[in-house]
């Protein structure tokens, strides 16, 4: 049961709504605890930048179905790796909206203010991911 993780973006399907949101966080929160996968979910009504953490088997079943999700396009892996401990343990799946995405994080992190995870590096992404999890409520 090798711990992994994973880091992705992806953009949001055109008829997007804003409910779908929520049903995409409950669902997550709800599998996640069931197959104890962690992680972070960034979205700024544009892109996502999603980190899952977990055993090797679990983590890739749940990308499985996010790659197949109508609700977002263009899902690019932007990092995979074995990891001996979990970043995100208190968090079934903790979500950063898009006012906690601020120019000067953003800067950072990459080369630009806005957020755009496709410019990132998996590095990047990840530790833009650590700098903000403290300001996410544990789930
Ligand atoms: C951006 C995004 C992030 C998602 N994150 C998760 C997740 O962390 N865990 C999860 O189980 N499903 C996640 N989903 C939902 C899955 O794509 C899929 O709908 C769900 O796993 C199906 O669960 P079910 O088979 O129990 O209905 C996400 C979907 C999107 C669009």
């Amino acid at each position: 049961m090798f711990l992994t993780r994973l880091v992705y973006t992806s953009t949001i399907a055109d008829n997007f709504s804003p409910q779908d949101i929520e049903a995409i966080i409950e669902i997550a929160r709800k599998n996640n605890r069931k197959h104890n996968v962690t992680g972070m979910l960034c979205f700024n009504r544009k892109y996502f930048l999603q980190c899952l953490e977990g055993s090797r088997t679990q983590v890739n079943k749940i990308y499985y179905n996010i790659l197949n999700d109508p609700r977002h396009s263009n899902i690019i892996m932007l990092d995979y790796k074995e990891i001996t401990s979990r970043e995100f343990s208190e968090w079934s799946m903790g979500y950063i909206p898009e006012s906690s995405l601020t120019a000067p994080i953003n800067l950072k992190f990459s080369g630009t203010p806005e957020f755009d995870p496709y410019k990132m590096s998996g590095e990047s992404a990840f530790q833009m991911l650590l700098a903000l999890r403290e300001s996410v409520p544990s789930l």
